[in-house]
């Protein structure tokens, strides 16, 4: 029989996904990890933590690294291939998002099936859209994610013309992630945490996102359970990076 598949899962700012694992084995701070810078926005601990859920070995990583922080592509996506030398071959990735469609309240969990880029990134690929390879079951949404590069919330002209895109939900992080994961040839999947309507105008802070995060936390956890328990690593095979 194969050994079980390792799954990872980073989580999103403010977001405690302790609760996703039934065993701890070991935790690792970046700082311990050759080539990793640590982690130094609040509601991001940098760290993995090894264990177990639902039968498969899972790593959570606690935190993560943002191109708002000045960092280049490598650096930032740098946990991704850490996770990939752990043994992870699939990766689930959550976030904290503003939400883009009027409905949408603050703890609702989008299911993202597309990944949109603002065009201000740096790396060395331009994707305009990255492709994912699975969608997780049992969130209030599904939609397209579009990643800007912060570190500042969106104008209302942003926010406009994001709706004008259709885009579904708007956020700082996740992309240059999903193509450092794909390049390495792991499955992807995403899971946004909403922590406001970017609808209603709003003085929105850091804050108020690490509040919401953290309260919307037990439910994303079981939602996570529920992928983790489907073997997201029997879907489609893994295969190299894809700009759409
Ligand atoms: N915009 C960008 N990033 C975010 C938001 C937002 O409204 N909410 C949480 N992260």
């Amino acid at each position: 029989m194969n050994p079980p598949e390792t799954v990872a899962v980073i989580a999103g700012s403010g977001l405690d996904l302790r609760a996703l694992l039934d065993e701890i084995d070991e935790e690792r701070a970046f700082a311990d990890v050759p080539g990793l810078r640590d982690a130094r926005i609040a509601g991001h601990t940098g760290k993995f933590i090894f264990g177990r859920s639902e039968g498969a070995r899972v790593i959570v990583q606690s935190g993560r690294l943002h191109f708002y922080e000045g960092l280049d592509y490598e650096t930032a996506s740098a946990p991704v291939a850490a996770l990939h030398a752990f043994g992870a071959r699939t990766i689930l990735l959550t976030n904290a998002a503003g939400g883009l469609l009027p409905n949408m309240r603050p703890g609702d969990l989008m299911a993202v099936d597309e990944i949109r880029c603002w065009p201000c990134a740096r790396w060395r690929e331009r994707p305009e859209s990255l492709a994912l390879d699975f969608v997780p079951e049992k969130c209030d949404w599904r939609g397209a994610y579009h990643w800007v590069h912060g570190p500042c919330y969106e104008t209302r002209a942003e926010i406009a013309a994001l709706r004008a895109l259709g885009s579904t939900a708007v956020g700082m992080s996740t992309a240059p992630e999903i193509l450092r994961a794909r390049e390495l040839g792991m499955r992807v999947g995403a899971i946004s945490c909403i922590t406001n309507n970017c609808c209603t105008p709003q003085v929105l802070t850091h804050d108020h996102v690490l509040r919401t995060a953290a309260a919307a936390s037990a439910r994303l956890c079981e939602v996570l359970r529920g992928v983790v328990r489907n073997g997201v690593h029997h879907g489609r095979p893994a295969s190299g990076a894809t700009a759409r």
